[in-house]
């Protein structure tokens, strides 16, 4: 939610904030704006709308300077507007503020702070961040850093900040809890962002900001502290990110792109992973708790969204595979639940972007019980890599479509490999059907590609259903989430009201919904459910309804019956979740296309939610 860029150097800034914002537009796209110091003091250009909006709109004004902050939106306090588009000065416009998160208190710090005369222009909880700092430095006369420092401690919530002042005109304060943030450091420049997408053109070199961290830049370098002022020296990383995998090369959408990268980040995912040839399985990020895994009496997966439907397969796989107890559960509601957390459980998390709000706060409360908690993330370094005690990447690359897809494949990658791997461990499997799995999942990118060359076709059953108003979406077994995920899918990227069922929940109330202009997508498959499917898909013809059907390729008789029918190869069922959810994916992007919406960005969404 929100992104932030600042930089500071010997570049115009202008350029370099805007090409950062786009970057980051899929971490809110409602407003935008840049502050930068100008010959008179600091000027700000704000406007609702998108980047490009703000960018036209600026491109006459002739602004220069080397030293900026600019943020793109996703509205918390206040509608999307021009006043409540950051950043946000103080009434004596010698503070400039950008913020990601939320300032929970901030109610009470404006009370305060109109108590003493000082008036506010905008909606949001930011606006008074920007009047405390500017308060600290009139009332005690202190620096921009000290007054940040003892702003921030009168803070409860969430924020990476970049701050400027008319004082110090050639310093830069960042400052974050809870929301990301990286340095990146050039020659003779620095560059701050909510993550390195803004900074890779320029350098490798970067600095990820700590939990309550504070960072002078200027032009004598840059100083990190905590909010107690405490000073750390910077442990320069090297950005493990090229140029390319954060541009369209040619596709028309990211998503689109996203979707195709499978085969690749599915292999990517199981490289030096999986040995299908000597059987084994290797996790490098699980070696500490591995043997709490092996013994645990009951796993527990939390995440939201997509995410979360990879949670209900893996925990399908526990059960059939590892003879595990296991259940997922929606992080937000864990987390306000009294949960039982007992020895001898595990929870995993799951999450692309690695800092969603409720996946954060949940893991706090699984510590604070006790509990251990692996984290399984697509986003190196984030906040729920490093708050869990251990966890394996998914390795699926930046993630720039709003909507989860190839993340979501490389999830339910990871997950696969752990569970086989627990199913090896506790014996759960014979060594028959254990190997079998493990050469079919190193088949799974190939039967991706297949997939994937059904796009054409696809395309055209979009084309027929493009102008539903409604879509039911059903699977039973580990294809009821991929329902779920359909659905979602849909929802998001077309605005196209849709449910996911398991289908034999269909006859308990969705049948009610069933008629001609409400289409039905099933998911069918030779598992053990293929006949009660089957019957599921009769049920709803009898009632004229219209039926598209996922089943394997060559299967006659689902054809025969299907309005529509996409055929996936053949694959174990413990593994087709990976492969079908693939013709979902490309179904909802078409669909959103043909509506004419803006499938990388849709409204209303942010790609990390960061705020509960
Ligand atoms: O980054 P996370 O995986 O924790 O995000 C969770 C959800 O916000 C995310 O999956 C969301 O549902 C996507 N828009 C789905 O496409």
């Amino acid at each position: 939610m929100c992104g932030i860029v600042a930089y500071i150097g010997q570049r115009d800034v202008v350029p370099v904030i805007m090409k950062g914002l786009h970057r980051l537009e899929y971490r809110g796209y409602d407003s935008a704006g840049l502050a930068i110091h100008g010959p008179s003091g600091l000027e700000v250009y704000k406007r609702r709308g998108k980047v490009s909006e703000l960018e036209d709109w600026v491109q006459d004004k002739n602004i220069s300077s080397h030293i900026g902050i600019g943020h793109t939106r996703w509205a918390t306090h206040g509608e999307p507007n021009d006043v409540n588009a950051h950043p946000h000065l103080s009434p004596d416009g010698k503070i400039a503020v950008v913020h990601n998160g939320i300032i929970e208190n901030y109610e009470s710090l404006r009370r305060h702070l109109l108590a003493k005369g000082y008036t506010f222009r905008s909606e949001t909880d930011t606006e008074v961040l920007a009047v405390l700092i500017a308060d600290f430095q009139k009332e005690h006369g202190f620096d921009l850093e000290r007054a940040v420092r003892m702003a921030l401690h009168r803070v409860v919530g969430a924020y990476l900040v970049a701050v400027l002042s008319t004082d110090e005109p050639n310093t830069l304060v960042v400052a974050r809890k809870g929301s990301p943030g990286v340095i990146g450091i050039g020659d003779d420049e620095f560059l701050v962002a909510s993550d390195a997408t803004p900074i890779i053109e320029y350098t490798k070199r970067v600095v990820y900001l700590n939990e309550d961290e504070l960072a002078v830049i200027s032009d004598k370098g840059l100083t990190l502290k905590n909010l107690k002022n405490e000073q750390r020296s910077p442990e320069i990383e090297q950005l493990d990110l090229e140029l390319t995998a954060i541009e369209k090369e040619g596709y028309p959408h990211f998503m689109l792109k996203e979707i195709y990268e499978q085969p690749k980040t599915v292999r990517d995912c199981l490289r030096g992973r999986l040995r299908a040839n000597e059987a084994t399985i290797k996790l490098g990020g699980i070696r500490e708790y591995a043997e709490h895994l092996n013994r645990a009496e009951r796993v527990v997966f939390l995440a939201c969204g997509t995410s979360w439907h990879a949670g209900i397969v893996a925990s399908y796989l526990f059960e059939d595979l590892c003879h595990i107890p296991a259940t997922s559960d929606y992080a937000s509601e864990f987390r306000y639940r009294n949960p039982v957390i007992r020895e001898g459980d595990v929870v995993l998390v799951i999450s692309q972007s690695g800092e969603t709000a409720d996946t954060l706060k949940a893991i706090d409360m699984v510590k604070e019980r006790g509990g251990i908690v692996l984290g399984i993330c697509n986003v190196v370094g984030s906040s729920i890599s490093r708050e869990t005690h251990e966890g394996v990447y998914t390795h699926s690359g930046p993630e720039i479509g709003v909507a989860s897809t190839k993340a979501f494949t490389g999830q339910l990658a990871v997950l696969t490999l752990i569970a086989l791997k627990l199913a090896s461990e506790r014996s759960t499997l014979s060594a028959m059907r254990l190997n079998q799995l493990l050469r079919d999942l190193d088949q799974v990118p190939q039967k991706i590609e297949e997939v994937l060359t059904q796009n054409d076709h696809i395309k055209a059953i979009a084309e027929q259903y493009a102008k539903v108003k409604n879509m039911l979406f059903m699977g039973r077994g580990a294809q009821f989430p991929i329902a779920l995920e359909g659905a979602l899918k849909l929802k998001e990227i077309s605005y196209i009201h849709a449910e996911g069922y398991p289908s034999g929940e269909m006859k308990h109330g969705p049948i009610a919904l069933v008629e001609e202009a409400t289409p039905s997508l099933f998911l069918c498959f030779k598992d053990g459910n293929y006949e009660k499917v089957f019957s599921n898909i009769q049920e709803v013809k009898a009632r004229k309804g219209k039926v598209i059907v996922i089943g394997e390729q060559g299967d006659a008789e689902l054809e025969e019956i299907s309005d529509a029918f996409i055929g996936v190869p053949a694959i174990d069922p413990v593994l087709m979740p990976m492969v079908s959810v693939v013709a979902l994916q490309l179904f909802a992007y078409h669909m959103g296309v043909l509506n004419g919406r803006n499938v990388d960005q849709p409204r209303n969404l942010a790609k990390s939610v960061t705020v509960e």
